[in-house]
């Protein structure tokens, strides 16, 4: 049966906002600030506003989309708490296997739920967003963020932040198959941009990406006639995979706005 499809979360808000946004301030809303400062994850918030446990500027508030700012007076379970929120990403290292989506039709499990499965208590209340996307069967590294605007900022293609990965694959790569690589591969949704491309053993590539399109990595190697057979993230922009798989770490500020190019100087 087609699912009925869901009114945006974005639009709701939207739909809600009576001002426009002053300038040189964001469009926010109760369920998803709470989630980026940490409070409660996103579906918590939601819910807890439904039962009425959080109050705005002194009044219960149960409408989780109700405009707020950094500034507004927020009570949850009679605690006051903060809006502010800093810009926050983690690394995790993705086992293959699961995938990255908010359910798993085939019940192996998602990203999210082993993240949440490691997460310091300190961490628990944020709303995490993966940093794009890795397939099921690719290892390696993936952010997640409480901050949208460093998704949109890591993923984009006009920013062109690197994605590093090593691929082992069928046959052994020669020369000319590494330079198509670098120079770019003609694919059914348009040519690659250049790319970094060496070969680590006979049948072993490193590749270095400066956009993120669907099954990228797989298409270009298959394109060249070596079809990929494992693959795995080491590095997004400067920043490289260094915990052991299934677990995860926080990034210090300085490899948010260096390593990622994220943000103002210090
Ligand atoms: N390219 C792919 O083909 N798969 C991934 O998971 C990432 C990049």
């Amino acid at each position: 049966m087609a699912r009925k499809p869901k009114t945006p979360r974005w639009l709701e808000a939207a739909r809600r906002r009576k001002e426009p946004v002053p300038e040189g301030s964001r469009a926010d809303w109760l369920a998803r600030a709470l989630g980026r400062a940490g409070v409660l994850p996103r579906a918590e918030a939601e819910q807890a506003i439904q039962e009425g446990r959080v109050e705005l500027d002194g009044r219960v508030e149960r409408d989780p989309f109700v405009p707020v700012h950094a500034g507004s007076a927020v009570r949850v379970e009679g605690q006051p708490r903060s809006l502010e929120a800093r810009t926050l990403a983690l690394m995790f290292h993705k086992p293959a296997g699961v995938v990255v989506a908010g359910h798993d039709p085939e019940g192996i499990g998602t990203v999210f739920e082993r993240l949440r499965a490691v997460l310091p208590p300190e961490l628990r209340g944020y709303e995490w967003y993966a940093v794009g996307r890795l397939d099921r069967d690719t290892t390696g590294l993936l952010l997640f963020t409480n901050e949208e605007r460093l998704v949109a900022h890591a993923t984009s293609p006009e920013t062109h932040v690197s994605k590093r990965y090593v691929t082992e694959v069928e046959g052994q790569p020669s020369q000319e198959a590494l330079r198509r690589l670098r120079e770019g591969v003609g694919l059914d949704d348009g040519p690659t941009r250049p790319a970094g491309a060496r070969l680590l053993a006979p049948s072993r590539v490193e590749l270095v990406l400066t956009e993120g399109r669907h099954h990228q990595v797989k298409r270009m190697l298959a394109a060249v006639g070596h079809p990929v057979r494992t693959l795995h993230r080491e590095a997004v922009g400067e920043v490289t995979l260094d915990v052991p798989e299934g677990t995860c770490r926080l990034l210090t500020d300085a490899e948010v706005r260096q390593g990622l190019d994220f943000g103002g100087p210090a």
